[in-house]
């Protein structure tokens, strides 16, 4: 039997379709981004968390010469958050990515298969849904109710 799973996600073409709090995130994770480490790929990501008390933090990707050594901007933020406040919810995630010398054609930034993962094990502990969001620096937004829909069949701690 053939069976489907539908993905509902929106598309915003601007910053000024995202509420006031949405925008200053969207800038949050642009400030992030310019603070990243990345003299290997050049390819520049910052990502922006908001908890559920309002404070948001930030977090940018972290290389090394030994590569598989660095970190994406997505886990260096949600790992220092799970470390520090770990009994705050994650509200909403906003990452924007993209190559150093930024050019029109570089569409929004998904996050990489382990950051999805990592997103979907603070989604299932808390046990609420986090919104995502993935940018360009062109402000062409892509949101996402749940990791869920970028991860489906996903891996949790309910199989072990
Ligand atoms: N990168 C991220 O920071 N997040 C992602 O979700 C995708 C990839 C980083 C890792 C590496 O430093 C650079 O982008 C190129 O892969």
């Amino acid at each position: 039997m053939e069976k489907n799973i539908a993905i509902k996600y929106n598309h915003f073409k601007s910053r000024a379709e995202l509420t006031e709090a949405e925008q200053k995130l969207l800038e949050q994770a642009k400030i992030a981004r310019k603070n990243a480490y990345a003299p290997y790929s050049d390819f520049f990501v910052g990502c922006a968390v908001l908890l559920e008390n309002g404070e948001i933090f930030s977090g940018n990707n972290q290389e090394n010469a030994a590569f598989p050594s660095g970190l994406c901007a997505e886990r260096t933020a949600l790992f220092w958050i799970g470390a520090n406040f770990p009994d705050q919810k994650i509200k909403k995630i906003f990452i924007v990515g993209g190559p150093k010398e930024f050019s029109e054609k570089n569409p929004p930034i998904p996050p990489c298969g382990a950051c999805r993962q990592s997103i979907m094990e603070y989604e299932t502990k808390q046990n609420e849904n986090i919104e995502l969001y993935f940018a360009n620096l062109n402000d062409d937004i892509i949101k996402v109710s749940s990791i869920k829909d970028l991860l489906p069949f996903y891996f949790d701690s309910t199989f072990l």
